[in-house]
């Protein structure tokens, strides 16, 4: 499916890292680019980067501060380099110096963008920009070969005239090329082919035409993991309850509002998944009569009779032949052990279990999973829920395949 140019970057948090070169002027249309594609942007500016561009115009076109000091006291209460390693979905360094390249490969702690590519878990990926010598010198090649053993990704160069008058590689890719190979970073294919549904949200049980039974969940967790597993090459579709978020690109989505509803959407879909991940918080409970005009407030007490919900989860679980099963819980207290009798009990593949409070679970940005399956517990830490998301979707295709070769 074709994703529109100016989405590839939707809710992606990128770091991008400027340094001593002429390239450093392109930066500034980088991080236009970038945000026209969805994109969060920070910039660290290296003391070479500042030399051709001012921390001013990044401030102003990336929307936030700029970051250039290691060992600053007030920047790191801000944000120190631990927390925007965190941050990060990836690393990109465009314009990457000689010299940055050689620093990176030694693996310096020395400046805050070198601290930041040690300590990030994100893809980080170099657009180098020098003259052609020193492009083709060989401690630059032997330099970008460790580096891209390592899992760094070199965007470019390409060829061209230079700024020094010379000609040769050594140009640094335009911004569209750098925002395209960005975006692919995220497009890992192991779901490849596969069909995922996925629920998310709350579901709303009404009371009367204007009030109804519902919960906090935001929608969040469960539309990154539509989104990851889309970026994972997957065809999602996308059961929501009420929310307020954006559909994620590539993703097809489907409203409902209660969990009758949801559970009609699903039933009717779940025999052509591969993969069913259940991330909605469905209402276990729902008024058991509906009025059908607004009840009027006539009495000093009033008595709701409430009936069981179908298990939307469990089902799908039973079905002959059905999908790979994912479940979440979500719990107060006693997490693991609630969690594995949800495992067992639905006879699901794998539950994502998450404590809620604390500025985790509903309606928070980070979230942190311990996934459990017949094998044992795997600990998602805490993370914004982009990320975790990934980190979650990687998790199922492994085990999803593991599950498949033993059927072979
Ligand atoms: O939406 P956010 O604000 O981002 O918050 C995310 C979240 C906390 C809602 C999410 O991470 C989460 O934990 N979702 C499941 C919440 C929940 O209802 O858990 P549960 O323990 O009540 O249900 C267990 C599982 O059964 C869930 O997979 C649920 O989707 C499923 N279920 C429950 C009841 C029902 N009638 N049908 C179901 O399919």
């Amino acid at each position: 499916m074709h994703i529109p140019a100016n989405k590839s970057l939707v809710n992606k948090h990128i770091l991008l890292g400027v340094t001593g070169s002429i390239a450093a002027y392109k930066a500034a249309e980088l991080v236009r680019r970038l945000r026209e594609s969805g994109a969060e942007v920070r910039v660290v500016l290296s003391a070479g980067g500042a030399e051709f561009v001012t921390p001013l115009t990044f401030q102003a076109l990336s929307g936030n501060p700029v970051h250039s000091e290691l060992l600053d006291t007030e920047a790191e209460a801000a944000m120190g380099h631990i927390e925007l390693a965190r941050w990060a979905d990836a690393v990109v360094i465009a314009p990457a110096s000689a010299n940055v390249i050689a620093r990176l490969t030694q693996g310096r702690a020395d400046d805050l963008l070198a601290a930041v590519c040690l300590a990030t878990e994100a893809p980080v990926a170099v657009a180098p920009a020098m003259n052609q010598q020193m492009w083709a010198n060989a401690a630059t090649q032997d330099n970008l070969q460790q580096l891209r053993a390592r899992g760094v990704h070199p965007f470019g160069p390409t060829e061209g005239g230079q700024a020094c008058g010379e000609t040769g590689p050594g140009r640094m890719l335009e911004a569209a090329d750098i925002v395209r190979r960005t975006a692919e970073l995220f497009d890992t294919g192991a779901l490849a082919g596969l069909r995922v549904l996925i629920t998310a949200g709350p579901t709303q049980e009404a009371i009367d035409p204007v009030r109804y039974l519902s919960n906090r969940s935001s929608g969040r967790m469960g539309y990154a993991v539509a989104q990851a597993a889309a970026e994972a090459g997957a065809h999602v579709t996308l059961v929501s309850g009420p929310t307020a978020l954006a559909t994620p690109p590539r993703v097809e989505r489907i409203d409902v509002r209660s969990a009758e509803e949801m559970h009609a959407a699903v039933l009717g879909r779940a025999t052509d998944a591969d993969i069913f991940i259940a991330s909605a918080a469905v209402a276990d409970y729902r008024p058991a009569a509906p009025s059908e005009q607004k009840i009027k407030k006539t009495t000093d007490t009033l008595s709701l009779e409430l009936v069981r919900n179908p298990d939307i989860l469990a089902e799908v679980a039973a079905l002959p032949g059905g999908p790979f099963t994912v479940g979440f819980a979500a719990e107060t207290a006693n997490l693991l052990e609630y969690a594995r009798d949800k495992l067992a009990r639905k006879d699901l593949d794998m539950i994502a279990a998450n404590r809620v409070g604390g500025g985790l679970g509903f309606e928070a940005e980070e979230n942190a999973l311990s996934v459990i399956d017949a094998n044992g517990v795997t600990e998602l830490t805490q993370a914004p829920k982009a990320q975790l998301a990934r980190r979650l979707t990687a998790l199922i295709a492994e085990h999803f395949r593991r599950r498949s070769e033993c059927f072979l």
